[in-house]
């Protein structure tokens, strides 16, 4: 489904191959890495090119180091821990300007079936504004260029966009197809019922995704934060609970449009709420969808989770973004635990947007239960608003 040229087209051996990944990893304060899926996402395009003889520079962003080499943001950790998975040595090419002495140096007189890492590439404040040179100097480091660095498709950045202007071949890596292969067969032939599940603290992050979904899907469940703007705007009280009232008229709007679409558009019936936004606040549970002053709502409450397990359980195809409630405190962790397991129980094919649903499912264990989890939060919601990305629209079609 994907029309562009992939690792697999094109002929790589002996060839200097540069691959943008997307290693924006979370890391502690002892600079480990606290969630690997993003490096493990990397490695079969990795392992590919070093089976077939192919000089391997890899290079990625981490954090958003504001175009200054900080120690804090280096891909240092990276490099460690590609060294322990992979069975080659991985170059560490340390060096502030990304494409400097030392990076020219470790890449120059590579042999084939070697790894070189760049350092972090937002070193460059180039990097983010798209600057022509520093993609040309990417550039000249190699012979072809892959783009596998699917969470970072939705930029258009030097080494994400800019560089395929400068290069005679730009491919797809592993990843990219993989992800434009779930997230486009679900959107575009979607084996139904095709349910979405979104959640997360606002409205207008998701207004996009919304109104594309709404032409797509059978049912939309709505949890989370965004839900009591949703609520209040169809006369509900909703106490203390996040609202964004500059929204009020586009979610009723929302609500309408579902209704002449023919979607099941379903919001929470109760709620589970507390004084305060706090993990040490008590939980308690409202009779219906109203919530009484002074208390704000932190989850879905058990009668809207059993409506939505029903409405999974049926489904064929999930796709699900946002939390439904504040799922790192325990007391308000069950709503988002219920989706996560439901769908971790269901036959359908379920697919987990990146970020904190991916975060949510990773963490409670359901992780390898899931069809798909996105390695990309932004991207896979900027492909589920409809819209292009651009690090993939620049590749060469096949
Ligand atoms: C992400 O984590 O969503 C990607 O790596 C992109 O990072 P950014 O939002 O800092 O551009």
């Amino acid at each position: 489904m994907l029309n562009k040229k992939t690792v697999e087209d094109i002929n790589v051996n002996g060839k200097k191959v540069l691959v943008r990944c997307d290693f924006n990893v979370p890391l502690n304060d002892k600079f480990e890495i606290t969630d690997e899926s993003r490096i493990e996402g990397a490695l079969p395009t990795i392992k590919y090119l070093l089976k077939n003889n192919a000089k391997v520079i890899l290079c990625s962003h981490l954090g958003r180091p504001k175009g200054e080499a900080k120690k804090e943001f280096s891909l240092a950790p990276v490099a460690k821990r590609l060294d322990e998975i992979l069975d080659t040595k991985v170059i560490f090419a340390a060096d502030d300007e990304v494409v400097g002495t030392n990076a020219k140096e470790a890449t120059n007189n590579m042999e084939n079936g070697e790894i070189v890492l760049l350092e972090n590439t937002r070193y460059r404040k180039e990097e983010k504004k798209n600057g022509e040179e520093f993609a040309k100097e990417l550039a000249s480091l190699a012979d072809i260029y892959v783009n596998d660095a699917f969470g970072t498709a939705h930029r258009a950045h030097a080494s994400t966009e800019g560089i395929t202007k400068f290069m005679d071949e730009s491919v797809s890596g592993y990843l990219i197809q993989k992800e434009i292969r779930f997230l486009g067969n679900a959107v575009e032939t979607p084996k139904r019922p095709f349910v979405a599940i979104l959640g997360g603290a606002k409205v207008s992050d998701k207004i996009a995704v919304i109104e594309n979904l709404l032409d797509k899907v059978d049912s939309i469940l709505i949890g989370g934060g965004m839900a009591y703007t949703f609520l209040k705007a169809q006369g509900y009280t909703i106490g203390t609970s996040l609202v964004e009232e500059d929204r009020l008229d586009y979610a009723l709007e929302m609500i309408e449009q579902a209704k002449v679409k023919n979607v099941n558009f379903v919001l929470p019936v109760d709620h589970i709420v507390g004084a305060e936004f706090s993990k040490d606040t008590e939980p308690i549970k409202t009779e219906d969808q109203n919530i009484k002053d002074g208390y704000m709502g932190l989850d879905i409450g058990p009668k809207t989770a059993d409506l939505f397990k029903d409405i999974i359980k049926d489904a064929k195809t999930i796709i699900w973004n946002g939390p439904m409630g504040v799922f790192e405190f325990e007391n308000f962790a069950n709503g988002t635990i219920s989706v996560a397991s439901e769908m971790a129980n269901t036959d359908a094919i379920t697919i987990i947007g990146g970020g904190d649903s991916a975060t949510a499912v990773n963490t409670l264990g359901f992780g390898d239960k899931m069809s798909h989890i996105s390695t990309g939060g932004g991207a896979s919601l900027v492909f589920l608003e409809g819209k292009e990305l651009p690090g993939i629209m620049a590749l060469d079609n096949k």
